[in-house]
C-alpha cells in the first residue's frame, strides 16, 4: 500500500486525512514515480473546498518530483532513476504517483528535487502569462497583485527581465519586501491601488493588470488600466469574480479580458519544452530565484491549505513524503 492524503468528501481543510491508497504500477506510456516532494496550489483548495468538481473520495495534487521506479511499455527516454517533474499528474499528495511520460520532464543536473517539485505549476504559469496570455513591452507598466505569492515572485522576475517595468500589490510589510527583492518598482497594498497606479505612470494607468486574487479586486483591476489596457484573471484567491457587464470594457477604454489556464498554454511537447527550457536556463544562470516559503509533511496536508488560504504564505508551498 502507499500512504496518501485521503479526501472523503468537499470541505475545509480537515477533510484532507492520511491514508493507505491502492498499490500503483506504470501502464502503458507511464511512468511510477516515488514521489519527493509536492507541490501545493490553490487549485487543490478549490477541488477540496467543492469550487472545481472532482470526483471523491479524492486524492489532490498535479505537481510533485521524485525518481522514476518503473517505466511502462512505449515509453522511450526514461529510465529507473531518473529525477522527474510534472504538473500534470493526479493524485500527487501521496508517497508514489503515475504521471505519462509525455507530461513528465527530466531535471536537469544541479537542479535539487524540492525545486523541481516547486518550479512547473507557478514557473510555468508566470512563463506563459509573461509570454504568452498579454502583451507587454520593454518600458511598459504592468500590475501584478499578491506579489509575494508563488506565481508573483516569479512572474515580478520574467517580467523585470523583459525590461517591463512591475507594480505589486502585496498586504504586509513582509511580503511587500520580498517583493521588491523581486525586482518590483513599486510595492502597494490593496486599500487604493487603481488610483496609485494610475499616479505611477502619469494619470495613464497599466498597460496590463495580472490578477490572481479576483473577487475583492477585480473591479479595481479594471480601472487601474490604460485605453486598450488587458486584464488576465488568472485565479480567484479571495474568491471567483462575479458575471460583468461587457460594456464596461468600452466604458473602460476598450479593455481587454482573458481569463487563460495553464494546460491552454501547454499544447503540444514543443511548447511544454520550451517553457520548461526557459525556466531551467532562467534557474541554472541565477537570474531566476525559486522561493521555497513552506515545507510540510506529507500527513500535514491540511495545514499547508490552512496556510495558502489564510494568506500565511509566501513563495512556494510543498509537502515531504
Ligand atoms: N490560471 C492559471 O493557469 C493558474 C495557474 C496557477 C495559479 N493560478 C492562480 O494564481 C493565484 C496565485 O496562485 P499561487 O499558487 O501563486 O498563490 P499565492 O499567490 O502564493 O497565494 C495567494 C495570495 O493571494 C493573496 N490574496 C489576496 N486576497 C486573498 C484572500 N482573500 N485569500 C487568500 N489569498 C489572498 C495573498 O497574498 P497577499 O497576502 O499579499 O494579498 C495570498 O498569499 C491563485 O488564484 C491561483 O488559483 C492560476
Amino acid at each position: 500500500m502507499t500512504r496518501a492524503i485521503i479526501a472523503q468528501t468537499t470541505g475545509g481543510p480537515d477533510v484532507l486525512q492520511i491514508g493507505e491508497a491502492a498499490e500503483l504500477a506504470a501502464g502503458p506510456g507511464e511512468l511510477l514515480v516515488e514521489t519527493a516532494a509536492v507541490g501545493v496550489n490553490f487549485i487543490e483548495t478549490y477541488q477540496r473546498s467543492g469550487i472545481y468538481a472532482v470526483p471523491f473520495p479524492f486524492t489532490p495534487g498535479e505537481e510533485a518530483a521524485g525518481r522514476v521506479l518503473a517505466v511502462g511499455t512505449e515509453v522511450a527516454g526514461f529510465t529507473v532513476g531518473d529525477l522527474v517533474t510534472t504538473t500534470e499528474a493526479q493524485a500527487t499528495y501521496a508517497e508514489r504517483f503515475v504521471v505519462e511520460a509525455a507530461r513528465a520532464v527530466p531535471v536537469p543536473a544541479g537542479i535539487d528535487a524540492e525545486t523541481a517539485a516547486a518550479i512547473p505549476l507557478q514557473g510555468l504559469t508566470a512563463h506563459y502569462l509573461a509570454t504568452s496570455a498579454a502583451h507587454p513591452q520593454p518600458g511598459d507598466t504592468v500590475l501584478v497583485h499578491a506579489g509575494a505569492g508563488g506565481v508573483g515572485l516569479l512572474l515580478t522576475q520574467l517580467l523585470t527581465a523583459r525590461g517591463v517595468r512591475v507594480i505589486t500589490t502585496a498586504s504586509t510589510p513582509e511580503k511587500q519586501e520580498l517583493s521588491r527583492g523581486a525586482g518590483a518598482a513599486e510595492v502597494l497594498p490593496y486599500a487604493g491601488f487603481a488610483d496609485a497606479v494610475r499616479d505611477l505612470t502619469d494619470g495613464v494607468g497599466a498597460a496590463v493588470v495580472y490578477d490572481g486574487v479576483g473577487k475583492d479586486t477585480f473591479d479595481d483591476s479594471l480601472r487601474a488600466l490604460r485605453v486598450r489596457g488587458e486584464l488576465v484573471l488568472f485565479g480567484a484567491a479571495s474568491g471567483p469574480v462575479p458575471p460583468f457587464d461587457l460594456q464596461r470594457l468600452n466604458s473602460g477604454g476598450s479593455l481587454s479580458v482573458t481569463r487563460p489556464s495553464l494546460g491552454h498554454f501547454l499544447q503540444s511537447p514543443e511548447e511544454r519544452a520550451w517553457r520548461y527550457g526557459e525556466l531551467f536556463a532562467a534557474i541554472a544562470a541565477g537570474q531566476l530565484h525559486l522561493r521555497i516559503g513552506a515545507r510540510f509533511p506529507l500527513a500535514e496536508a491540511a495545514a499547508a491549505h490552512r496556510a495558502l488560504e489564510g494568506r500565511a504564505t509566501t513563495g512556494k508551498v510543498i509537502l515531504l513524503p
